[in-house]
């Protein structure tokens, strides 16, 4: 229950964000065109349509910034966990909030993991309208997020069986994903 809320809180806020850019690209070609003339002659449409694709592409860049937030917010779960011991050690005192930390991180894992390949998803079918071919760099993402979907299976059967095999399984492909992205941003 509290994983759905927290996913649905996400997917809003994402939400907000194209919105917001959707809103900002067409008021922007709006403003254009109450300087223009009445004339509509075929070469504005084609400039129009240009437009709109520029108002895909800006909502998949956010799209795609929520797609690196979300898996950076699942991943956060294994540094956490390797550093739990000495984090204790360390902030004795501030024990309470460390294990709800690690509570937290490990509750979220799995909303923020779906978040993560839903808008890896989303962000390049727009960025596919938006640009209308795929190139290497566009190529890098596909494999990372069909890295991400592969690994998002063996996490669902590791949510149900906590097997040593499964979570090697799921931390490789989502490494695998992880440096796919990194490099695909790196090369934006
Ligand atoms: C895990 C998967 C992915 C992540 C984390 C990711 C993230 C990002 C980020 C953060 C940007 C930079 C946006 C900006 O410039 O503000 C970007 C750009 C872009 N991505 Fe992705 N992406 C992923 C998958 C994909 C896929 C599957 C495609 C295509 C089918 C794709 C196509 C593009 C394109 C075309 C750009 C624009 C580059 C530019 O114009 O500079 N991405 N991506
Ligand atoms: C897409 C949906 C996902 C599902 C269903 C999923 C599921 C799981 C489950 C059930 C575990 C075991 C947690 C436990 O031991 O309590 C796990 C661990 C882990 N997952 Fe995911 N996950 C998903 C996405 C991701 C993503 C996007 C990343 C990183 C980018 C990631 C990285 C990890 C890591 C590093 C661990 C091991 C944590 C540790 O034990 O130290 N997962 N995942």
């Amino acid at each position: 229950m509290k994983n759905c809320l927290f996913l649905s809180i996400i997917l809003v806020g994402m939400l907000f964000v194209s919105a917001a850019s959707l809103q900002t690209a067409f008021a922007e070609r709006g403003e254009e065109y109450e300087h223009q003339d009445e004339a509509r002659g075929g070469e504005e449409n084609e400039a129009r349509g240009g437009e709109e694709n520029e108002a895909f592409e800006e909502t998949g860049k956010s799209i795609g910034w929520g797609t690196a937030a979300a898996m950076a917010g699942a991943a956060v779960l294994f540094p956490l966990r390797r550093s739990s011991k000495r984090l204790l050690q360390r902030f004795p005192r501030h024990k309470a909030q460390i294990v709800f930390l690690l509570k937290r991180a490990g509750s979220w894992h799995i909303a923020m993991g779906v978040a993560a390949l839903l808008f890896g998803a989303g962000h390049g079918v727009l960025m596919y309208i938006g640009e209308g071919e795929l190139e290497a760099r566009d190529w890098i993402g596909v494999g990372a997020v069909g890295f991400m979907a592969v690994g998002a299976i063996a996490g669902g059967q590791l949510a149900r069986k906590k097997a040593q095999g499964l979570r090697f399984v799921h931390m490789g492909l989502l490494l695998a994903a992880s440096a796919g992205a990194l490099l695909h941003i790196a090369l934006s």
